[in-house]
Parts: structure tokens; C-alpha cells; sequence
């Protein structure tokens, strides 16, 4: 019997923990893979620069689309505590951390779904926020040309929608500098503003 394993029978509890480990990051690999984009979180600085990016009042439904771990979704909750506010997130770990922590602090206005946003209607969207890759990206921006009211705002973290032109784009001093885009459906912009903000702190 190889040596590790032999280690592992005599210590169950880590073995435990260990087979845990593993699996867990296999499931969240397997769906990084599978959608393209890894679970990783808008740090405080760049999700202020969304947030500035955002409407003061929205009209319909705000989504986090990937929501991930569930940080960007829950302040936007906070934010608008008059609409419903939803994440949408594949990946079932990453998905039942945000399940767990709104069963810890509930938020009425919050729901998250386990699903692909790309196979859900989207047409009451009122605000969108997004942080995600570039074929995620090509792929919702043909959705949201087609299914978007005009006036509804989409704000992206790093990553461009293919196709539609930026209203405004924001250069965030973070770790590195990362855009962020903010865009409304339905409204052609003839030049793009670029603002730099943001000081890394
Ligand atoms: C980089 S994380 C961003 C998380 C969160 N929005 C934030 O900004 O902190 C992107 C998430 O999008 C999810 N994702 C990518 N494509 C998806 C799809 N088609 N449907 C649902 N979730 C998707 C990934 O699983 C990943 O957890």
C-alpha cells in the first residue's frame, strides 16, 4: 500500500478534510473550465468604481450575471433595497457559499439562481452587472442586444461587450489598472469617455 495512503488511514480526519479539498477544487476547475471564467471576486476598489457606474434609481430587476461568491450581488442588494436583485452563478460551490451566507444575513430583495444566465430571460433588467471573460462576453452580448429594454445600463468589470459601443469606460488603479465599461442598451454613443480614477488604496 502506497505510503500516503497508508498515512491517510491512520489520520481519518485529514484524510477527510484532504478528499474535501480536492474535490471541491476539482468541481470549481471543472466549471471554470466549463463556462471560461474562474470564480474570482471584484475586490472594493474596482466594485466602487462599478457601483459609481450605476444608475441612482433603476427601473425592474438588477442582476449580478456570474455571481460568483456572492459579494457584488449582496451590495447591490444593499444598494437597492426597492428592487429584486438577483445573482445568477453556474458553478455549485461558489453558488451555495452565496446561498449560505444570504441564509446568514438575509436580504428580502436577493435571490440567487443556479443556472446559465445565458439560457434565462433577461428582458426585465433594469441595471446588469458582470465580471467575466472574453467568449462569455461575445455570447451575452448577443443576448442582451436582443433581449435588453433600451435605457437598461451594463456595467462590466475588465472585460468588453463585443459589438456595443461603451458609453463611458473608467480606468480603476488597482492591482494594475483595470476598465470598467458602463453601457446603456439601445443608445448609440458616437465617441467613448475614458476617465482614470482610483489611487490603489
Ligand atoms: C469572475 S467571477 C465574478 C463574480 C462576481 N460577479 C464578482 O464580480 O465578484 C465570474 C463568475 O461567472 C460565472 N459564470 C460564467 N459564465 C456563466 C454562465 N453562463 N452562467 C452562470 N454563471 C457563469 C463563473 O462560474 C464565475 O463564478
Amino acid at each position: 500500500m502506497a505510503p500516503w495512503f497508508t498515512n491517510l488511514l491512520a489520520q481519518p480526519a485529514e484524510g477527510v478534510i484532504l478528499i474535501a479539498l480536492l474535490l471541491g477544487g476539482g468541481l470549481i476547475l471543472g466549471y471554470a473550465i466549463r463556462t471560461g471564467v474562474p470564480p474570482m471576486p471584484t475586490g472594493p476598489t474596482v466594485r466602487r468604481a462599478m457601483f459609481d457606474f450605476l444608475p441612482e434609481r433603476v427601473d425592474g430587476t438588477v442582476y449580478d450575471l456570474g455571481s460568483g461568491w456572492g459579494g457584488v450581488a449582496v451590495a447591490l442588494a444593499d444598494r437597492y433595497p426597492g428592487n429584486p436583485v438577483i445573482g445568477i452563478e453556474l458553478s455549485p460551490l461558489p453558488w451555495l457559499w452565496s446561498r449560505l451566507r444570504l441564509a446568514l444575513r438575509p436580504r428580502p430583495n436577493l435571490i440567487f439562481r443556479r443556472g446559465d444566465f445565458l439560457t434565462m430571460p433577461l428582458g426585465d433588467a433594469g441595471a446588469i452587472t458582470c465580471y467575466l471573460m472574453i467568449g462569455a462576453m461575445t455570447r451575452l452580448a448577443v443576448k442582451l442586444s436582443d433581449e435588453l429594454e433600451p435605457g437598461t445600463v451594463v456595467v462590466s468589470h475588465a472585460f468588453a461587450l463585443p459589438g456595443w459601443e461603451p458609453e463611458t469606460v473608467a480606468i480603476v488603479r488597482d492591482v494594475g489598472s483595470v476598465w470598467v465599461y458602463r453601457y446603456v442598451a439601445g443608445r448609440s454613443v458616437a465617441s467613448s469617455r475614458v476617465n482614470e480614477q482610483g489611487d490603489g488604496a
